[in-house]
């Protein structure tokens, strides 16, 4: 069985002083957590040494996108190897609003996933598909897609882990049901396993609307291993929920 993660990604919310406030309340009960799941946050990149000095140790803390660059004459732009240089833990590739809202392409998306890994961040490969996709049947088939052309030429690689976020899930409460999720997460580890990946170990991690009164459900089915949340983990209390349901799952 995987490693339960809970991962948050702030998107582009929070001040410092919100910062501030929400790692004094997580600090605060950190030690009531389990310390069998592995729990994350992704904030703005500004602030990201500002949460790593504040957060309560252990806390993983990770890029929302990385450059498919190593560095060089690219602005606006953030590297892995600075990411690493700064001991940042694990990084998002391929994020829908990525794709959506700024066009990323699979082959962008690819040379920022092998990238990040060659430098030895953990990069959790995000897939999923429209509403329209899904109405028209085609959800494996875009997600098997994604993966195969996320993955192209990376060996299997323990730091690798998949966030299948359907796009009309996330930011519209509408949640995939645990059995619609369970089918796409179990379609994405045979994937895993045909493109020669470590499919077992590898962490899939659900993400689209997921709060704490539906993670629950989600993580019952056996090839959720995980959430990566935007709007619930911005607040200490919900993320602090979610992160004890992450706990109780590999308890
Ligand atoms: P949401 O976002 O939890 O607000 O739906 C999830 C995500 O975009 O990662």
């Amino acid at each position: 069985m995987c490693k339960i993660h809970i991962l948050g990604n702030w998107k582009m919310n929070h001040t410092q002083k919100e910062l501030a406030s929400f790692c004094e309340e997580i600090n605060s009960k950190w030690s009531e957590l389990s310390d069998k799941a592995a729990y994350g946050i992704a904030p703005q990149t500004l602030h990201l040494s500002t949460l790593k000095t504040k957060a309560p140790k252990g806390l993983l803390v990770g890029a929302q996108n990385c450059s498919d660059q190593e560095s060089g004459a690219y602005t606006g732009e953030t590297s892995a190897v600075a990411l690493k240089d700064l001991s940042i833990d694990f990084t998002l590739t391929g994020h829908s609003e990525r794709r959506q809202l700024y066009k990323e392409s699979d082959e962008f998306i690819n040379r920022k996933t092998k990238l990040a890994l060659e430098n030895g961040l953990t990069t959790v490969l995000c897939v999923g598909e429209t509403l329209d996709e899904r109405e028209s049947g085609s959800t494996a088939g875009v997600v098997c897609h994604q993966i195969e052309a996320g993955l192209k030429d990376i060996e299997p690689n323990k730091k690798l882990l998949i966030a299948y976020e359907p796009v009309w899930a996330i930011g519209t409460g509408k949640t995939a049901t645990p059995d619609m999720a369970q089918d796409v997460h179990a379609i994405i580890r045979q994937k895993l396993y045909d493109l020669g990946h470590d499919a077992a170990s590898t962490p899939i991690l659900y993400g689209g609307s997921v709060k704490p009164d539906n993670i629950e459900g989600l993580l019952e089915c056996p090839d959720i291993d995980g959430a990566l949340v935007g709007g619930a983990s911005l607040k200490a209390t919900d993320f602090l929920a979610l992160c004890r349901a992450g706990g109780m799952r590999n308890a």
